[in-house]
């Protein structure tokens, strides 16, 4: 199995996904005030969590990204990715949104003036309105951020025709381009931690899992940049080990004064094995040795990244029970719909009612195959007692499809029009939150 992040795939089953690619359990228990899409396992997947985790338990810096593709009009499931970073964000995460319009020239030929215009009408006007802050936020387009398309370039050193096929499917006929759309992106998730960016600091992207084949490029380049290796060996010994073959002792010196500074006493070098190992140390204390030796090996060599974290939620359905798609307005919300559209779209959604009223009422609905309810669940009702509340009296043949598409429709309504309301209040203050440093 491959994800193609330029084919939208569904799928339907998620822990497989979570098996084939390693993909790790989201735990969100241990966040302060989880917004719903954590509550409610729409995240159900991630990478590297844990350092995001470390953060905002240590109150420590960490930044988070997220990316648009300015082609196409903006949808209700294009706001989840947005909910999630906003919430990172009011942590005191810095936070990052990158125009992808170099990606969407390379992959869906919308030419950079368009892509432009649409990123600012369709989306960066709506994160405002939707509630976007201003403090810790870039706003910036791949194609007027040097630091981006220089990292691109320059991390192309570290991966090979033969990995971009294997991960891509790319072939002789993939246009250049296009093959180099992916680097973009490992520019845009690592030159935020460049120094003029914040330097070194964990960094979350949110993502569907239909952008997880980046994910897996961006950390194993990170990854190959590293002059040191800080795990637990086979062994269950904690160590530092050197991989470059340059300067090994002096890279294990600094390992020794990382590891005596950081509070360990039973260090012990073995410099034919490149290795210290820390004795004393637990899997526990790896992130804080770690992030100690990045500080340091940043000085060595300026491209030393904390491999990035990601996280993954679900796919909204479409209304019609197929993907939710731009291409196919019936499928989704646009939030430029008006907002008795918007509703009469709720009203003829797919719902999980039985085939008549009596056999409802006898065996009740099934929440979990609706997409009237995967609305509430997602983005109408905040509530988690009252959308439990809903779900049971579903289930329990009490609640009837016909009034539940009404209060659904009248939520949506609502929505489209207070939001619209505070989009044209926006005017030209978007500006305000781009940063072109062309
Ligand atoms: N490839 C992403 C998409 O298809 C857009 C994107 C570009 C992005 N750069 C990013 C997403 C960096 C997250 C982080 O939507
Ligand atoms: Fe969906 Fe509501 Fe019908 Fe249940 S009652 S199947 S939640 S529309």
């Amino acid at each position: 199995m491959r994800i193609d992040p330029w084919v939208g795939t569904q799928f339907a089953d998620y822990n497989k996904l979570l098996e084939e690619f390693g993909i790790e359990k989201f735990d969100g228990s241990k966040l302060p005030n989880p917004q719903r899409m954590f509550r409610r396992g729409v995240v159900f997947g991630q990478r590297g969590f844990d350092l995001i985790q470390g953060a905002i338990d240590g109150k420590k810096p960490f930044a988070v990204l997220t990316g648009l593709m300015p082609s196409g009009n903006m949808h209700l499931g294009h706001k989840m990715v947005l909910d999630q970073a906003n919430y990172f964000h009011s942590l005191g995460a810095d936070l990052f949104i990158c125009v992808a319009d170099i990606e969407a020239y390379a992959t869906r030929n919308t030419p950079l003036e368009k892509g432009r215009t649409i990123a600012v009408e369709e989306y960066i006007k709506s994160y405002i309105a939707l509630g976007l802050q201003k403090k810790r936020v870039q706003i910036y387009f791949q194609s007027t951020r040097k630091a981006v398309k220089d990292l691109a370039y320059l991390m192309g050193r570290k991966v090979n025709f033969s990995t971009m096929k294997a991960i891509y499917g790319m072939d002789d006929g993939t246009n250049m381009s296009h093959m180099f759309a992916p680097l973009v992106q490992v520019g845009d998730i690592l030159h935020v931690q460049l120094e003029k960016y914040g330097g070194p600091r964990p960094t979350l992207v949110p993502v569907g899992v239909d952008q997880d084949p980046h994910m897996r490029l961006t950390r194993d380049i990170a990854f190959a940049n590293r002059l040191c290796n800080v795990t637990v060996a086979k062994d269950g010994k904690v160590g530092i080990f050197v991989k470059s073959d340059e300067d090994v002792e002096g890279l294990l010196k600094v390992a020794e004064s990382v590891a005596s500074e950081a509070g360990f006493k039973k260090l012990k070098k073995i410099v034919a094995y490149k290795a210290l190992y820390v004795e004393d140390a637990e899997a526990k204390d790896v992130p804080v040795l770690d992030a100690a030796m990045i500080a340091l090996e940043r000085k060595r060599n300026p491209f030393t990244f904390f491999m990035p974290s990601s996280t993954y939620h679900r796919f909204i359905t479409g209304l019609t029970g197929d993907k939710m798609s731009s291409s196919k307005p019936e499928t989704a919300v646009f939030l430029s719909d008006p907002p008795a559209d918007g509703a009469k779209k709720v009203m003829r959604a797919k719902t999980g009612g039985a085939m008549s009223i009596e056999e409802q009422k006898k065996n009740g609905g099934k929440p979990e195959l609706c997409s009237v309810f995967e609305m509430l669940l997602y983005h109408l009702i905040d509530d988690d007692a009252k959308l439990a509340e809903i779900s049971e009296a579903c289930r329990g043949g009490q609640r009837m499809c016909g009034t539940c598409k009404k209060e659904a429709a009248a939520l949506v309504e609502a929505f489209l029009r207070d939001f619209q309301e505070k989009k044209k209040a926006v005017g030209e203050k978007w500006k305000e939150y781009v940063i072109d440093d062309a």
